[in-house]
């Protein structure tokens, strides 16, 4: 079965986690350079998991959920590119097309001392980040519009819109003149006491994420001209669910998330929906009854000391995206990063399943029973009517099966002589 592996990276913050190490340090005597040498940096190990699962795993592209840094510190931003160029070898001509690499605004990356509230271009905050990827790789920082890319490889596609999800990031309050005449003077006083503490608290909560509308208008008229045979994905910033854990803030949505949210669910065909902002990884499902053949999956990526995602797109034998499987890796207390249990997402509804079924499929499904069968039996059955069906075209249908919501393999990530199959739909 064909299939496309990308990886998606959530918030770095760097430099924030640039000198974490993981330790429980109770004796403070101990000289630092001795802890230092003993135990793990946690963004260290989480970047050189991931470089390896790059080469070995044939990663076709790189998903950068924005915050790259923390509290707009646009010197660390540029440090932060600097160490992702560096570590996934940018550079190194044939390694990367500047389509495969795919990054974000977010929140944290805006430097919001830098540009007027008050001026006529609401996009104009975005320019130095545009220009830190610019100046050193590619323009590949969209901040005024959506950047579509393509990826693929063996026949596989995917199709990625680069959104910005922090329009209204950074926006000012306008505050009635005799409260803020007020305010001012007590944040002054407070502000030069607690310069940091400040920014945090007069600073980081007047946050309003937002789409640019006619860039959702975009996306959406983009995704109804896509071949069928491309998957659809977005990365963003933000989360468009809310997330799990209350949240006490103000404006801790996006502003107009529920727009973007419900104009996707409401396509006709599912859409992938790529984002990090909140530390956390959850995959959630929002589908709409009138649009049956369409889903919103939102996959967010935890904060990237904690772990990233590889996102596994299978194709059909025609060339038509089946399904995705999500696949952690998570940080371990030893501080060694390891694959967890993956998710698996399927791509066609139930109703279409019947689209994707030609004579070769069906006598393989013909060949499995409701009681499991060992894959020798099932490749047996199937070769009396086409003798020449090798083994590896019938495991790729049974795994084509079973993204259709058919069949279920048992141990499918072993070799297929030891597969056993049941069938479980019709
Ligand atoms: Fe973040």
């Amino acid at each position: 079965m064909e299939s496309i592996r990308l990886l998606q990276i959530g918030d770095i913050h760097f430099p924030e986690w640039r000198d974490q190490q993981l330790v429980d340090w109770k004796d403070t005597t101990v000289p630092s350079r001795l802890v230092r040498s003993a135990v793990p940096n946690r963004l260290q190990n989480a970047m050189r998991k991931a470089v390896s699962t790059c080469a070995s795993q044939e990663i076709s592209g790189l998903l950068f959920c924005g915050d790259l840094t923390s509290i707009g510190q646009l010197g660390a931003y540029r440090e932060c590119v600097d160490y992702i160029i560096d570590n996934f070898r940018l550079r190194e001509p044939g390694l990367w097309a500047p389509a495969a690499v795919n990054v974000v605004p977010g929140n944290h990356d805006i430097d919001r001392r830098s540009f007027d509230p008050n001026g006529p271009d609401i996009f104009a905050k975005f320019e130095p980040l545009v220009d830190a990827w610019a100046n050193r790789w590619e323009p590949i920082l969209v901040g005024r519009g959506v950047r579509a890319s393509q990826l693929g490889s063996n026949g596989c596609s995917a199709g990625v819109f680069s959104m910005n999800s922090c329009v209204g990031c950074g926006e000012q309050r306008f505050i009635p003149a005799p409260i803020q005449n007020v305010l001012s003077r007590w944040i002054a006083r407070f502000r030069a006491r607690n310069p940091i503490e400040a920014e945090v608290l007069f600073v980081e909560q007047l946050d309003t994420p937002s789409f640019e509308e006619t860039h959702v208008t975009e996306v959406c008229e983009s995704v109804e001209q896509m071949a069928p045979d491309t998957v659809v994905l977005i990365l963003a910033h933000h989360n468009l669910l809310q997330q799990a854990t209350p949240r006490i803030d103000l404006y801790t949505d996006v502003i107009n998330g529920g727009l973007v949210r419900s104009r996707l669910a409401s396509r006709d065909r599912p859409v992938l929906y790529c984002h990090g902002h909140i530390h956390k990884s959850p995959i959630e499902v929002v589908t709409s009854p009138a649009h049956p053949a369409g889903a919103l999956v939102s996959i967010a990526a935890p904060l990237f000391v904690d772990g990233f995602n590889i996102l596994e797109l299978h194709f059909s034998r025609a060339g038509r995206p089946l399904g995705c499987t999500v696949r952690p890796f998570k940080s371990e207390d030893h501080g060694g990063m390891e694959e967890s249990q993956p998710t698996r997402i399927p791509l066609v509804p139930a109703p279409r399943a019947p689209m994707f079924i030609d004579d070769l499929l069906r006598a393989v499904i013909g060949a499995t029973t409701e009681a499991p069968v060992r894959f020798a039996e099932i490749a047996a059955r199937v070769r009396e009517a086409h003798p020449t069906a090798a083994d590896e075209a019938i495991a790729g249908m049974l795994l084509e099966a079973e993204w259709l919501g058919i069949t279920e393999v048992k141990d499918r990530s072993a070799v297929p002589a030891i597969w056993v199959i049941r069938r479980t739909g019709p």
